[in-house]
């Protein structure tokens, strides 16, 4: 069946009792067993192991991703702490793209880093400097494609062969583009993972993670952490993100469209330096972004002439666009890397990667596009 079917009615069946078209929202600590001897022949104990309304979620997102199953967390930072318990050990090394949202840096450089797990993060752009990153005693890669905030992309199945022949796992966050624009399974990679906050919800409303495997065994671990952790996301987080999922494909064909125009017009506007959109045919990538997905989603950045002090000054007076940590959502937000999202990755390392002071993301919403041109121009105008 097509995506927006599946976007729809995956994972969901009439509940028993009522009929309900909508899984309710199982809001319940533990589950009444029959007897003893039918322990768990309903398939729930207690909801720290499992719950009707965050299966239906996960569900729908194997489905869509192309998976075998699916494990949800509370946030996307908790599914990236699940995989990385998951598959790594005291003495194991990981390569990570070296431009990644500022929480996972954070993750890998000052927490997981503490337990004797070692972290090499490699230009995912150029598939022969992973490679040469690679260590016999390498068990996982993580490539964020595209990345958060700079957009450089990683050729997923390029990467996926490294790791196939190093024998480590390769996942890959999916968040920026979702499984209606690219499939990372499909091109090889083992898992994708997904801050749920994102596009998958929508609507600005919660936050929430999952993970998606290819095999079940991968997926059995997953949940064996995400158990034994306690990591997992709320019944009416999963229901909201339920019901945002139905219309997935409308908003990312939407948002995308407008992230062209928007980007577009950025990019002949006197006042910009430089606009980076996967869309544009100036994007240093546009050849692989094009190739392994089949839209350039919503999220751009540029930056202002005059730097620093122009980016900040357009951020702090635009009109429409909010100024916000978050991205995905139906209201535009405008973010600045540096101070808010990125804020923990060390000067040196940001200059390293690209992430510049005049950096200023866009994540783009369903607004009427005239608005936010005006709204831009009109910022502009005042730096
Ligand atoms: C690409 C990407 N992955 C993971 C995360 C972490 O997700 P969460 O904020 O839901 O923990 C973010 C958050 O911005 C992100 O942008």
């Amino acid at each position: 069946m097509g995506f927006s079917t599946r976007q729809i009615h995956a994972g969901v069946t009439p509940d028993p009792l009522t009929g309900s078209i909508l899984t309710p929202i199982y809001q319940t600590t533990t589950y009444v067993q029959p007897s003893v001897d039918e322990y768990l022949s309903k398939g729930y104990s207690y909801s720290r192991s499992g719950n009707p309304t965050v299966r239906a979620l996960e569900l729908k997102l194997a489905d869509l991703e192309g998976g075998v199953d699916c494990i949800c967390f509370g946030t996307g930072m908790a599914a990236i702490q699940g995989v990385m318990l998951a598959f790594l050990n005291a003495g194991d090394h990981a390569i990570i793209s070296d431009v990644a949202y500022g929480g996972t840096y954070r993750l890998c450089t000052k927490v997981l880093s503490r337990f004797g797990i070692e972290f090499t993060f490699a230009d995912g752009s150029d598939p022969d400097a992973v490679a040469a990153a690679v260590r016999d005693n390498t068990k996982l890669f993580l490539t964020e494609t595209p990345a958060n905030p700079t957009m450089k992309c990683s050729d997923i199945a390029a990467i996926s062969k490294i790791a196939k022949k190093a024998g480590a796992i390769h996942v890959v966050d999916n968040t920026f583009l979702t499984p209606y624009f690219q499939l990372p399974l499909t091109l090889g990679a083992d898992l994708s993972i997904h801050s749920t906050t994102k596009y998958m919800d929508g609507h600005n409303a919660t936050v929430g993670g999952a993970v998606i495997s290819a095999t079940q065994e991968h997926s059995d671990a997953v949940a064996f952490i995400q158990n034994s952790t306690g990591s997992i996301m709320s019944p009416q987080v999963a229901w909201l993100t339920s019901q945002g999922c139905k219309t997935l494909s409308l908003r990312m064909d939407a948002q995308s469209a407008i992230a062209m125009t928007l980007a577009k017009h950025l990019e002949t506007h006197p006042k910009v330096e430089q606009v980076c959109y996967p869309g544009l045919e100036s994007f240093a990538q546009h050849e692989l972004a094009s190739r392994q997905a089949s839209g350039y989603g919503a999220m751009f950045w540029f930056e202002v002439k005059g730097g620093l002090a122009a980016g900040k000054k357009l951020m702090d007076n635009i009109d429409v666009f909010s100024l916000a940590e978050n991205l995905g959502s139906l209201e535009s937000l405008i973010t600045h890397p540096v101070t808010m999202t990125h804020a923990d990755v060390e000067e040196a390392e940001r200059k390293r990667v690209g992430i510049i002071d005049g950096l200023v993301r866009v994540s783009v919403g369903l607004e009427d596009v005239e608005d936010l041109i005006d709204a831009l121009d009109k910022a502009l105008e005042q730096v």
